[in-house]
């Protein structure tokens, strides 16, 4: 058993659920980190973690150059949970036989328990397992003794409990697993011996030791300061180390929406209860002069990302003291620049945000939020004392509305997809249902219509309204409300917005959508 604090080492081959698995252990109050195999070693012997987790991953270990790490953590007495390759792997390597599925096994399958041990205490004799895996065990290695199977799978659950070592052909961290949760409480409890009493909260003291360390007695940092959470958060404990030393930035792209930059310069201005130093940047008319004409989406984007370098670049000058950029970058983005597979994805838009900045600003970054997921850097907030209503902010594109704008912009259609967008978030707030979204907002549609108000013909532009359920914006339902709350949005968008004399509801999920329109 590990001698250091309580965490757990989870060496990713590649699975597209690692993240996930770490967000359940994390979510069971046990520290996490996710490694690449060939950093595993050097982490087990940093974090002396009290147990480790094999992931699963798209390989076979059957292939020539099949990814492995480094045997002897199977010896080292510390519990050990495979999943899904991460079974395959230990088993070949041990010494048991790995074979090709008769046929894929893929999505939800019935489980039938087949002699509990520690590992499935309290799951049900049958139960629902996800399952997604071509090979599979067909010989345990010596010493293991099969747990539970499956309709297809004559092993779905091993382990060889003198050795402390276990595994799983199906994903627990998945919701589909009835008992998922269950199996992965009994490997971090009872098994590995967490007490499950990791918080939040208790990361401030040591992130804000840790700025002070990187930036010294006389260091200062300069932020990008969006008004998200992620930044905010950044923002707040930065200046919880440094104070005065950190300078923030907001930069009004003139994309914002209804009464963003007023809500930023209230909250953490110099005249606010945070009192950071924080500088506006009114780059509005430079932003729209350059978006002049511009309707392709990409162009769009790209313009806007440069032209917020340039105005970043130019106030970075001020600061000429500043040799410290401050960033809110997150786990998710850090697992994935260093995952097995790392590097980027077919590129289907060019994202920009305020943690976006190159390079040749020549600054040493901070960022400490970037072993947090989301929902973390959310919690932490609310130790901070962030308001409510930022902490659980819906995202909001660096490229703002012009996103969701298609075609050309001018000064007077974006201010009224702002007073529309106002409107949605009114209602949805008044109604009670932010919580449960994502995101909700409008998209102003390049076409007109002819209408009638009062005895006139109106022939103004229609918008599309958006509203998605979603966990991580990787996928996305789109959500419509009761009657009620859709009536009361569209009449008052008709009613109190010039410009917009139809509206239209979107009911596109992604895939095959993407969330923004642009
Ligand atoms: P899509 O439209 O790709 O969006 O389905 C997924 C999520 O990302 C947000 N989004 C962005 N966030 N910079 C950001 O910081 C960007 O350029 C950007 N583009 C899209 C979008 O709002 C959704 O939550």
């Amino acid at each position: 058993m590990g001698e250091g604090p309580e965490s757990i080492l989870i060496v990713d081959f590649g699975s597209q659920y690692t993240q996930l698995i770490a967000r359940r252990i994390r979510e069971a109050g046990v520290w996490c980190e996710v490694i690449p195999p060939g950093g595993a070693r050097n982490a087990f012997d940093r974090m002396g973690p009290r147990g480790i987790v094999l992931s699963g991953g798209p390989a076979s270990v059957r292939d020539e150059g099949a990814p492995g790490t480094d045997e002897a953590l199977l010896g080292e007495g510390v519990p050990v949970l495979g999943i899904c390759y991460g079974l395959q792997w230990m088993t070949a390597v041990l010494g048991g036989e790995v074979v090709p599925g008769t046929e894929r096994e893929y999505g939800r399958s019935e489980m039938t328990v087949a002699d509990s041990g520690a590992l499935l205490d309290g799951v049900a004799a049958c139960s629902v397992a996800w399952m997604s895996h071509g090979d599979r065990v067909e010989t345990l290695a010596p010493g293991w003794r099969l747990l539970a199977r499956s309709e297809d799978c004559p092993v779905a659950a091993a382990g060889d409990e003198d050795a402390r070592l276990f595994g799983l052909q199906f994903h627990p961290e998945v919701t589909h697993t009835a008992q998922g949760r269950q199996v992965l409480a009994n490997f971090l409890g009872p098994i590995c011996g967490c007490a499950g009493d990791w918080k939040v909260a208790g990361l401030i003291e040591g992130k804000v030791q840790a700025i002070r360390d990187q930036v010294g007695d006389s260091g200062e940092i300069l932020l990008g300061l969006s008004g998200g959470v992620d930044s905010s958060v950044a923002a707040l404990l930065m200046h919880r180390a440094v104070g005065g030393r950190l300078h923030c930035v907001f930069v009004d792209n003139g994309l914002l929406r209804k009464g963003e930059r007023d809500e930023v310069e209230s909250t953490f201005g110099s005249a606010s209860g945070f009192g950071l130093d924080l500088t506006v940047v009114d780059a509005s008319e430079r932003f729209l002069d350059e978006l002049h004409q511009v309707d392709d989406p990409e162009a769009k984007r790209k313009i806007i990302g440069r032209v917020f370098v340039e105005v970043f670049q130019e106030e970075a000058q001020r600061f000429d003291a500043a040799h410290f950029l401050g960033q809110g970058t997150l786990y998710p983005d850090v697992i994935e620049s260093e995952s097995y597979f790392g590097g980027p994805s077919a590129v289907i838009k060019s994202h920009h945000n305020v943690g976006g900045l190159p390079d040749s600003l020549g600054m040493a970054l901070v960022e400490p939020l970037r072993d947090l997921f989301k929902d973390e850097v959310r919690e932490l907030g609310r130790a901070l004392d962030l308001p409510e209503h930022l902490v659980s902010r819906q995202p909001f594109p660096g490229p703002g509305l012009a996103v969701r704008h298609p075609g050309a912009l001018t000064r007077g259609s974006l201010e009224h997809l702002r007073e529309a967008d106002a409107i949605v978030r009114e209602e949805i707030h008044a109604a009670g249902l932010a919580e449960q979204l994502w995101q909700f907002f409008v998209v102003l549609l390049p076409v007109r219509s002819v209408g009638v108000m009062g005895d006139a013909r109106t022939f103004e532009r229609a918008c599309s309204v958006r509203m998605v359920k979603s966990t991580d914006a990787m996928t996305a339902d789109w959500f419509i409300p009761e009657p009620d709350v859709v009536q009361r949005i569209a009449t008052r968008i008709v009613n109190e917005v010039p410009g917009i004399n139809r509206v239209l509801w979107d009911v596109t999920s992604k895939p095959p959508g993407t969330i923004e329109w642009e």
